[in-house]
């Protein structure tokens, strides 16, 4: 079948590309292909496996194979395969950077800033391998000693979003494999070419057969299957809160991981510095459109400056520029596809029923393509849907408040907790928003987006309860085993027992 594709519209053939499991490339079980699409053009990426069940178990068989190896390898030496990793993505980054902005959608700098993501995590987790560090402490008894070192988790599912096409398998991935467990990696169905080409990436830099497992493929099998199976020992996911809410019930006694999103809020008080807040508030709401766990979906404006701060906004938010993320002139790219647009525009609707006024934005341009305008809805209460729900797009949500506790307690009154944010200059201001935002991370003067690989990562309340990236990342995919050493010669029973 011949399709559009490529330049100019020159007709080709839709590439195919295999899944890859016990280090060959591979076609699914049942034959059959799921399409990729640019959400800017709406031309097709590609083809991929379907994946199956039965796709799944085979991927399984060939982790558990390589598990033995791999996990004995010592770990700096895992951390030399990583290393090469970042050295290949940093020699591919342009062209990896435009696959990110073409599969997904965002901006051409945002999508190279995919990659470097990448790039830092494989090179933060490659000298992990040279740490894991354990706790040597004291013993109650004379002559034993005990300490803590890290083991692997053993085969580990990873579930990966579309929005970090690159980063976010890279974060998991690299913890994973520096940790000595060999995984199973299920990629979104809307950024298959990304994850295929990392792993490729992997693939040259000699990471063995079976250690890095990939099945694409839909949610109901093939994120199903990697959820209940028994032999998989751990599971790192990332999306959205229905699923993780699924995977909680079901998964069975299993390590697991959850990052499900957020509503983060950006409090800009009476103090502020007005045009730092303005940009680190356009950045944080319609970067990435919107569609970060981490962007921020509501202001929280003192009343002081209120109407001042709103005008100059809705001002800035009206200059954007839609458009193809490859065209340097654009400023905020397509939604990732047709239901995240339905999604932007029901709430739209949900809205304006519930009484916030529509300052900006709403409507979906004319033509190809999931584009969005940036929305800004004042008269926004705490209560409102559009103040609870996550909703993934350029849609932004701006409540008043009279004082610093009023701000804190309508930061909080979210499900979830995430990222959050202040722009003040008063310290007090600073720290009282720093110990009572209920979040994993907090900012002072910066958007709520664009955090860094050597710090913890994740959140509280329903955004989940654990942490990637950073020294802290390496929980998740490893466990804290405890070793007792009696040198004594006798039997010591503990304190305990005597
Ligand atoms: C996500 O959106 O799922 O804080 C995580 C940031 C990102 C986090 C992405 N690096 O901007």
């Amino acid at each position: 079948m011949f399709e559009r594709f490529g330049i100019m519209g020159v007709p080709m053939l839709t590439p195919e590309y295999d899944m890859y499991i016990g280090g060959k490339w591979v076609k699914c079980v049942s034959r059959e292909t799921f399409l990729s699409v640019n959400p800017a053009t709406e031309q097709k990426m590609g083809k991929f496996q379907h994946g199956e069940t039965e796709d799944v178990r085979k991927a399984i068989d060939a982790a558990e194979k390589a598990l033995p190896r791999w996990s004995d390898m010592p770990a700096p030496k895992r951390g030399l395969m990583l290393l090469k990793v970042a050295e290949l993505l940093r020699k591919d980054k342009e062209r990896l950077g435009r696959l990110v902005t073409m599969e997904m959608g965002k901006v051409l700098p945002e999508g190279l800033g995919d990659v470097q993501e990448a790039i830092d995590i494989f090179e933060y987790m490659a000298g992990e391998g040279r740490r894991l560090l354990g706790n040597t402490t004291t013993s109650e008894l004379p002559d034993k000693f005990a300490m803590t070192i890290r083991t692997p988790v053993g085969v580990m599912g990873l579930i990966t979003p579309w929005n970090f096409p690159i980063a976010i398998p890279s974060w998991k991935l690299s913890a994973a494999l520096i940790c000595g467990n060999t995984v199973v990696l299920k990629p979104s169905s809307d950024t298959p070419l990304c994850a295929t080409e990392l792993v490729k990436i992997l693939e040259r830099a000699g990471v063995p057969p079976g250690v890095v497992n990939l099945v694409t493929g839909p949610a109901k099998t093939v994120g199903q299957e990697i959820v209940k199976n028994k032999r998989i020992s751990g599971l790192s996911f990332t999306g959205s809160r229905e699923t993780g809410e699924w995977i909680m019930a079901n998964i069975g006694v299993k390590k697991v991981g959850l990052e499900l999103g957020g509503k983060n809020p950006i409090i800009v008080m009476d103090d502020a510095d007005l045009p730092l807040a303005l940009d680190g508030i356009i950045w944080g709401a319609f970067g990435t459109t919107g569609q970060r766990c981490t962007a921020c979906s509501r202001v929280i404006v003192h009343k002081a400056v209120k109407d001042r701060f709103v005008k100059m906004l809705v001002e800035r938010t009206k200059r954007l520029r839609l458009g193809n993320g490859l065209d340097r002139s654009t400023d905020v790219g397509p939604l990732v596809n047709e239901a995240a647009l339905k999604k932007s525009q029901r709430y739209i609707w949900v809205g304006k029923d519930e009484g916030a006024k529509m300052l900006c934005g709403g409507e979906k341009p004319k033509g190809r393509g999931f584009f969005f305008q940036p929305t800004i809805f004042d008269d926004v209460s705490p209560g409102m849907h559009i103040a609870k729900e996550e909703i993934f797009g350029p849609v932004l949500s701006v409540i008043e408040i009279r004082s610093l506790d009023e701000a804190v307690e309508v930061a909080n009154d979210t499900d979830y907790g995430l990222s959050s944010s202040m722009y003040t200059n008063d310290v007090r201001n600073a720290f009282v928003a720093m110990k009572k935002i209920e979040a994993g991370i907090t900012y002072i003067n910066s958007p709520t987006i664009g955090s860094e690989v050597h710090l913890p990562f994740g959140g509280v309340k329903k955004t989940g309860f654990t942490r990637e990236a950073g020294i802290e990342g390496i929980e998740e995919f490893s466990h804290s085993k405890t070793l007792y050493v009696d040198y004594s010669g006798r039997l010591q029973k503990a304190q305990i027992d005597q």
